[in-house]
């Protein structure tokens, strides 16, 4: 089979009682569970019924794939261990975006690419000023995504592939700039801008840190680990932060606005949220004599209080990009001559109970990728509340790679799912005549 288009396999029967048997295509990709192609069912009367959407694909794409059971994570075929440790982040936003690692040639005009575009418009600053200084870095993040749109839309022709290389370049370059200029507006710094010079990441800790009266020197393992944590963070196929954002593209909805979508749905502690909840609740917990108060109200059906940082929908082994960051943590933890850190204690602590109990070990429920990613960040000098706007930064070459993919696609259309109506069967308004 081409490497795009699912082989049919086989044909599965649905026997409804009443109904004629129906014959269902079993589809085969190049990697990952066999999958029922359903699109038929609808004109026969019916449709299917996954909230949540545990057990369905929506759409068939090229750029990652993850087996959960095993805790493989591939980016267009690479392991995510290997990139993490000999790539960098472009390069694998070029992967992900192009399908292939970069060439010495490429990467260098990719590079120049991005920094060529790491500038805003100028007047996006007073986009800025009109939220107020406490407002959470998320929520200017939606907004000033969104806002884009307004200010390049000189390259908004989704049929056209130059204007979708664009803006992909665009908003990896630009979105550094943003989250940067998000946190100096919250503690009332001025704005800095981007030094072409630095590498990505360092780059963005120059944006974060630096001030007009003093030079931020950027360290080098410090900067590795923020690439590092861009890279584990770039692309997590069918999430909800993606299909939000492929949902929002299918109407043909600019890619500045399908990023906000995505932004918007990478917010919730249940997604992107969570290594900031997670901080938190390390914070919350405090000393490691409190796990066991914290471990048993995870396990309490009747209290909604979960461990923020273990689980995961998908992965019921171990999370491969947690393995990455667990080192990349204790190599910054080095580097800072952090030794008694209190967090970092009720982390290992909360690691090795959660681990050893059974409650965890039945459900699977391991460390994930933001267990680690806040402790790491927390080190760096990095607020909690900015936690999340790193993921979305990280993320955006995935978001624009799968919205990219889908204009592509001869299969897309607009995302339209069903639903069981539950509510009040057809009634009249006193004195109202229906026509049903
Ligand atoms: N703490 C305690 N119990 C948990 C946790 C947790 N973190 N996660 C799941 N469980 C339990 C559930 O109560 C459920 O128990 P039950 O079978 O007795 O009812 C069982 O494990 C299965 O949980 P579900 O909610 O069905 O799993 P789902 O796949 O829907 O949820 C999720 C996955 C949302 C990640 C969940 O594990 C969670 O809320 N984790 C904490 C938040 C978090 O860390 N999110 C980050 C995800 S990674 C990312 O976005 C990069």
């Amino acid at each position: 089979m081409q490497d795009d288009t699912p082989e049919l396999v086989k044909y599965a029967t649905l026997n409804i009682p009443g109904h004629d048997p129906i014959e269902l295509p079993v589809l085969r990709g190049t990697m990952g569970p066999e999958v029922i192609d359903i699109r038929a069912l609808g004109k026969q009367g019916y449709f299917t019924y996954d909230p949540g959407f545990v057990s369905t694909a929506a759409c068939s794409s090229r750029i990652t794939f993850i087996d959960g059971a095993k805790g493989i994570l591939l980016y267009r075929g690479y392991p995510i261990d290997q990139l993490a440790t000999k790539a960098n982040y472009l390069k694998v936003c070029y992967l992900l975006l192009k399908g292939e690692l970069p060439d010495k040639e490429q990467y260098t005009h990719f590079e120049n690419e991005i920094k060529h575009h790491t500038l805003i418009h100028e007047q996006i600053t007073s986009l800025f000023k009109a939220f107020r200084r406490d407002s959470h870095p998320m929520a200017i993040m939606c907004g000033i995504a969104g806002a884009l749109s307004a200010f390049y839309h000189d390259n908004l022709d989704i049929y056209d592939p130059e204007h979708r290389e664009k803006t992909a370049i665009r908003l990896i370059a630009k979105i550094p700039t943003l989250a940067a200029m998000a946190y100096k507006y919250s503690i009332g710094h001025p704005f800095i801008y981007p030094q072409n010079k630095l590498s990505y990441a360092a780059n963005f800790l120059h944006m974060m840190f630096a001030t007009p009266s003093e030079d931020y020197e950027v360290n080098p393992v410090i900067a590795r680990a923020m690439d590092r944590i861009f890279i584990l963070h770039a692309d997590h196929e069918q999430n909800a932060s993606t299909s939000s954002v492929r949902l929002a593209g299918s109407s043909g909805a600019n890619p500045y606005a399908c990023i906000a979508a995505g932004i918007a749905s990478l917010w919730g502690p249940a997604h992107g949220g969570a290594n900031e909840a997670c901080l938190r609740m390390l914070e919350q917990i405090g000393t490691t004599d409190r796990i066991p108060e914290f471990i048993a109200r995870a396990k309490d059906k009747n209290d909604p209080f979960r461990l923020s940082g273990f689980g995961h929908r998908v992965y019921k082994a171990y999370d491969p990009r947690a393995v990455v960051m667990r080192e990349t943590c204790h190599e910054v933890l080095n580097e800072l001559h952090i030794e008694n850190h209190p967090i970092l204690d009720v982390a290992t602590e909360l690691e090795r109970i959660a681990l050893s109990d059974e409650y965890f070990i039945e459900r699977h429920l391991y460390p994930n990728v933001d267990f680690y990613s806040g402790i790491i960040l927390n080190a760096i000098g990095i607020p909690t509340s900015m936690f999340t706007v790193i993921f979305a930064l990280a993320r955006t070459v995935g978001w624009i790679a799968h919205w990219t993919e889908m204009q592509e696609m001869p299969e897309s259309r607009i995302g339209r799912p069903r639903q069981i109506y539950v509510g009040k069967t057809l009634r009249q308004v006193k004195g109202g005549r229906s026509r049903l």
